[in-house]
């Protein structure tokens, strides 16, 4: 099959299709023909070498994809041979193949094509999940969603209205900021240009946000930090501005404030059952028109070098598509 082939850590630009062997099924996995891949921005930290997992080179990196199913694994009860899915993997989408857990496979909505769906399972699945099992998110309640034109970003501004929580999202320019208002946000802050803290507390009576979802890290973890109420949470997703924060314990005293990580991933090993309901639920938003997932760039399967360059740059606004089999 052809697949996208990383050799070497730290070499993006080396990044090419290859001709390989596809992966073996096995017990509990589901073989999908893929028809797209999903761009994560932990997939550019993955072939930098500066991702928590290190895959044994050479490897195929890709967390998401959509496709067919042809076969399933000894065991396999929840997808069978057709099935149109979505699937979250460790590694290994950039490819006309793919194995993923069966606890990991998720119908597709009716409705949905390949390009969509691609990007769907991890964006969502980990809005969903930070906003429900960790932050227990309710109507009514404020969130700053910062990175909010991003791929996880854009979900959340979309999770947290679904949830019926006013939203304040937080985007770099005018344009970014204009797109999270057309899908759902309340209010928005232009962070390259506005005081993050000072426009929270404005639009909040002063009372500050009662959630921070950070997908970006860097300063702007700490001028969240200074825009959430007394007594809310923090959402530690990730660090696409590069720099992990440190967290001044002072101010987490004094505010009263639960930080929060979270890491999708690891629900799929750990808590596989909270995963089927979760997409069940996401997937009815889906059909009711509630989640509107927006594709900025559609690719074929060899511009994964080209796709990353667009994430570095915070040119993509929602997500980034291979199509695989172009
Ligand atoms: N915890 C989890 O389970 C989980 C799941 C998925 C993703 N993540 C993490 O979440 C982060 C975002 O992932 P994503 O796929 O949503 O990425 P993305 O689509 O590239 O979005 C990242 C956003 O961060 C902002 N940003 C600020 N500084 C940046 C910089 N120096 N370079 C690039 N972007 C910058 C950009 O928005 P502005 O231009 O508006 O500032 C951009 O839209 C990553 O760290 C990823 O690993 C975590």
């Amino acid at each position: 099959m052809r697949a996208i082939l990383c050799r070497e850590y730290g070499a993006i630009d080396k990044l090419a299709v290859a001709d390989v062997a596809e992966p073996p099924l096995g017990a509990g996995q589901v073989l999908i023909d893929v028809h797209a891949a999903g761009i994560n921005f932990g997939e550019m930290l993955m072939v930098l070498g500066q991702y928590q997992e290190k895959p044994p080179l050479p490897f195929t990196p890709g967390f998401e994809v959509a496709g067919i199913v042809r076969a399933v694994g000894n065991g396999v009860t929840t997808a069978k041979p057709g099935d149109r899915v979505m699937a979250a993997l460790p590694w290994g989408g950039y490819a006309e193949a793919a194995v993923a857990a069966a606890s990991a496979v998720f119908p597709m909505a009716p409705t949905m094509d390949f390009v969509t769906a691609a990007g769907f399972s991890i964006a969502y699945g980990t809005a969903y999940g930070a906003f429900a099992w960790r932050a227990q998110l309710k109507p009514g309640e404020t969130v700053l969603v910062l990175g909010a034109a991003g791929g996880v970003g854009l979900a959340a501004v979309e999770v947290a209205a679904a949830m019926g929580a006013i939203v304040i999202a937080a985007a770099g320019g005018a344009e970014k900021c204009a797109l999270t208002k057309a899908h759902g946000a309340t209010h928005t802050v232009d962070y390259r240009r506005e005081d993050l803290r000072e426009r929270v507390r404005a639009l909040t009576d002063g009372r500050g946000a009662d959630v921070v979802f950070d997908p970006v890290g860097g300063d702007a973890f700490a001028q969240a930090l200074r825009a959430v109420a007394w007594s809310g949470r923090m959402l530690v997703i990730g660090f696409a501005a590069g720099s992990v924060p440190q967290i001044p314990a002072n101010h987490v005293l004094v505010k009263n404030i639960d930080i929060m990580g979270f890491q999708w991933g690891s629900y799929r090993t750990r808590r596989p059952e909270l995963l089927t309901s979760a997409f069940a639920r996401l997937i009815g938003w889906y059909a009711d028109g509630r989640l509107r997932p927006v594709v900025s760039h559609q690719m074929k399967l060899a511009a994964a070098p080209e796709a990353y360059r667009l994430l570095r740059e915070r040119k993509a606004t929602g997500k980034i598509v291979l199509e695989t089999r172009i």
